[in-house]
């Protein structure tokens, strides 16, 4: 971002594959994110194409899927017009007066193919590329590794950010360094549960995979959701986290209920007083306790998935109570808080204390991606040029 962009035409990937009700937007966030590198190139005399994309059109037209609203919201915030540009490849003049936008880049079916024909074609529009898209990096689409072949290409701003509060805490943590990882599948984090592990000094587990580990260790969950086929993973992971001399926290006790919808009857247990049609649906009390006791000693935290059933409260009240601390922590003691994942960042929201983190990402996927230790294509792509 601080090449001479002066009369240079920029074609800029963001993400706005923002969440929706009907045709409004209702996270602002991934715009919001957005604007800094915007305004950083309208400073700079730089003409803008946003290329972007919403939703999973499949390469077909679906105006519920349509730019519009966004390239709305996007000419709110900047005061500035927005043009739709509808002849992909056709080089456009420097204008710095104006914004350009393509139509949802995923509305053509070789931009998830990757084909290269199609980057070639994107980038005979512009002078440079900016990927400022952090989380739609791990995928290997034409708009985001296609691209850097053809044209000179560098991070936005957002992208920096997030590649940055990731790096740092998680190749040069200051320690005690404490994993948090909560969601209802062990399935779905293995990697990342099996990457941390080599990293940190503290894992706390929570969300319904807590109850697989604890299944793992013959510990009864009533009628809790667990994964049966996920247990030796389980057993895997808590084997790995001794040998590692990695201290393993799992719950002690549990808030449990017979329903989801009888939330108001539920009821603080231990774990030996669970009966068989109990469902544990957020850590307990004790639970808690222990972990707030690990995260005054913390000194850099990585936090995914939420602790307990969130959309159901009370079943709310541990994400809450870890995001508050986490985030008094991070504006007495100064340690380092990094969360991502859309569930994570909805649980923060909850706790209304989102502006204290050291960083919340604004990516799910391309987050858990990073934390699994890969190395996520659309970031490569410009890297490997260098
Ligand atoms: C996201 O919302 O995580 C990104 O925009 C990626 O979207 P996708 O999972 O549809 O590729």
């Amino acid at each position: 971002m601080d090449e001479n962009l002066k009369n240079k035409v920029v074609l800029l990937r963001t993400d706005f594959n923002v969440p929706t009700k009907g045709n409004k937007i209702t996270d602002f966030t991934r715009i919001n994110e957005s604007i800094p590198t915007i305004k950083a190139l309208i400073e700079k005399q730089a003409t803008i194409i946003i290329l972007t994309h919403r939703g999973r059109p499949n390469g077909k037209i679906d105006m519920k899927l349509s730019m519009v609203p966004v390239a709305k919201e996007v000419e709110n915030i900047i005061q500035k017009p927005i043009e739709f540009i509808d002849n992909i490849g056709e080089k456009i003049d420097n204008n710095p007066e104006k914004i350009f936008m393509l139509e949802n880049i995923r509305f053509d079916g070789r931009e998830e193919k990757n084909e290269m024909s199609f980057a070639e074609e994107l980038s005979k529009m512009a002078d440079i590329f900016i990927n400022d898209a952090f989380s739609v990096s791990h995928r290997s689409h034409a708009s985001l590794c296609g691209i850097p072949r053809f044209l000179p290409s560098y991070f936005g701003l957002c992208m920096s950010k997030e590649i940055k509060a990731l790096q740092n805490s998680l190749n040069k943590p200051k320690e005690p360094f404490i994993g948090i990882i909560g969601g209802s599948k062990i399935s779905t984090k293995i990697s990342v549960l099996k990457n941390l592990i080599n990293k940190v000094n503290i894992m706390v587990i929570g969300g319904a995979m807590a109850n697989t580990f604890l299944r793992a260790k013959d510990i009864n969950v009533g009628s809790s959701l667990y994964e049966s086929d996920s247990l030796d993973i389980a057993k895997d992971i808590m084997k790995n986290a001794k040998e590692k001399n990695v201290k393993l926290i799992l719950p002690v006790d549990g808030k449990v209920s017979k329903s989801f919808s009888k939330s108001e009857l539920s009821k603080n247990k231990n774990l030996d007083e669970i009966e068989p049609d109990d469902m544990i649906l957020d850590l307990g009390i004790e639970s808690i306790k222990i972990i707030l006791s690990e995260l005054e000693i913390a000194k850099t935290v990585i936090w995914n998935g939420p602790l307990g059933a969130i959309e159901y409260p009370p079943f709310d009240q541990s994400t809450i109570a870890v995001a508050k601390e986490l985030a008094r922590n991070c504006r007495i003691k100064n340690i380092k808080a990094v969360a991502g994942g859309g569930d994570t960042v909805y649980g923060i929201n909850l706790a209304n204390c989102i502006e204290d983190f050291t960083h919340v990402s604004t990516a799910g996927g391309a987050f858990l991606e990073w934390l699994e230790g890969k190395t996520l294509p659309g970031v490569s792509a410009i890297l490997n040029k260098k």
